[in-house]
């Protein structure tokens, strides 16, 4: 039997009305606070990931699913929404839109992981991005956003952090203290670190190796090193959130794994330490991907991540039952039955009908186990008599309906009377 690649996921019917949960539930609020959708292509090239995330980055340098097509053009499937966000804001002209244009997505990633917990191949995220404005407003809005994705599906202890991790010329100078620090021990790093040394020493501290981790504890942080412009606007985050009492702790060790980053970053963590939702600013994105100098902010949550959270959880979900199952016998009734649950299903009634020749008693057996309401039933017999019989499952009671003239809207009447 051939197996699904390793992590991926299949979504079963049963998990799907959980996942249509959480996707209701974001689309709401992502109306709510002005957000429009947009969906992108799941591959694009390769140049647009390098460019716009890195090329010192774990996820360019050693997770994309990259490969030539026919034409020889070398081609990504999506790591990440953003650089593709980006990419669609300029192509589309979206820059003459009025500002800021606000964006969600809800799209597949693929990253060539080590399968974990929490991390897969192919995984799913809801992202929002804010592009056109490099305010601390901005920054308050898209962490509340973010919190509310969360908070409203009544998760417990998820931690809000942030961190700002400065801009060009605040790193200047943090670089080098870094690369001061680390180097008295770099041939202890793995050489994917040793690379990284002189092109991007900041990508060393979110290296996932054991080793590294253990060298990168007590490491210069960013926070220490910020520029005037960078600690103010930080410092006017970190007091409209006070002022607005939503918490957070400020972690300087966060440094985030893509190199677009600017400013205020963030990560909502659970209870293990993972993290659910992510983002921040990243002011030269647009800029690097030949745009006008623009700032921007966003994040993206892990969908998985969160429905695993949420499975544990005893969530009321909307499993639709039907509302009738037609159970026939005899030519003719199968024909009747077929017509009666076309015009049913016209009138958006959820109606069942036996398409398999089963008996009878197996059709109600059937219209049992899928949790039907009604079962009306229909033989050759009452067909000839113009009438059935309608039973409630649920409570047992059987009535004879008249079935002369126009049935389905005798039916229709009848069991929503009921
Ligand atoms: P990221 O931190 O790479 O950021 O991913 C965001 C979230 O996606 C993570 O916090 C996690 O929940 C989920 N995630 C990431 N990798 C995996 C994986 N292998 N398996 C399962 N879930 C995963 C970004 O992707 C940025 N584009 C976010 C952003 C938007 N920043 C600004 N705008």
């Amino acid at each position: 039997m051939i197996q699904r690649p390793k992590g991926t996921k299949d979504i079963l019917p049963e998990n799907s009305y959980i996942w249509q949960f959480v996707e209701k539930n974001s689309k709401d609020i992502f109306r709510n606070y002005g957000f429009e959708e947009i969906r992108l292509p799941v591959f694009e090239h390769t140049e647009l990931f390098q460019r716009g995330i890195g090329d010192a980055t774990d996820v360019v340098q050693k997770e994309m699913y990259t490969f030539e097509d026919k034409g020889g053009r070398s081609i990504t499937l999506r790591p990440e929404g953003t650089a593709g966000v980006v990419r669609a804001y300029l192509e589309n002209g979206m820059a003459s839109l009025p500002s800021p244009v606000k964006l969600w997505y809800n799209m597949s990633m693929y990253r060539y992981e080590n399968v974990q917990k929490g991390r897969l191949r192919e995984f799913h995220q809801i992202g929002a991005e804010v592009i056109g404005t490099g305010s601390y407003e901005a920054d308050v809005e898209i962490i509340c956003l973010a919190n509310r994705l969360i908070s409203s599906l009544e998760i417990e202890n998820i931690k809000l952090t942030i961190n700002s991790i400065g801009c060009p010329t605040c790193r200047k100078k943090y670089q080098n203290v870094l690369r001061e620090w680390i180097g008295k021990n770099l041939e202890k790093y793995c050489e994917t670190c040793k690379d990284r040394f002189e092109k991007n020493p900041m990508r060393i501290l979110d290296c996932k190796e054991k080793t590294c981790n253990e060298l990168n504890k007590g490491a210069p942080i960013v926070l220490d090193y910020l520029c005037e412009e960078c600690k103010t606007h930080f410092d006017n985050v970190k007091q409209m959130l006070n002022r607005i009492g939503l918490d957070y702790e400020v972690d300087g060790s966060i440094v985030r794994g893509l190199d677009y980053y600017t400013k205020t970053v963030f990560e909502f963590i659970d209870e293990d330490g993972l993290a659910i939702l992510a983002g921040g600013r990243y002011d030269g994105l647009v800029k690097e991907l030949k745009g006008q100098d623009t700032p921007a902010i966003g994040f993206a949550m892990g969908v998985e991540r969160l429905i695993e959270i949420l499975m544990k959880k005893q969530i009321e979900l909307n499993i639709p039952k039907p509302c009738i199952y037609i159970a026939q016998i005899g030519e003719e009734a199968n024909i009747f039955a077929t017509q009666l649950v076309e015009i049913l299903r016209g009138k958006n009634i959820y109606a069942q009908k036996d398409i398999t020749g089963k008996s009878l008693k197996a059709q109600f057996k059937y219209a049992d186990r899928i949790g039907s309401k009604y079962v009306l039933t229909i033989g050759d017999i009452e067909l000839k008599e113009k009438k059935a019989n309608l039973k409630d499952m649920l409570t047992g009671n059987e009535e004879t309906i008249n079935l002369d003239g126009n049935s389905a809207e005798k039916l229709i009447k009848y069991i929503k009377v009921k």
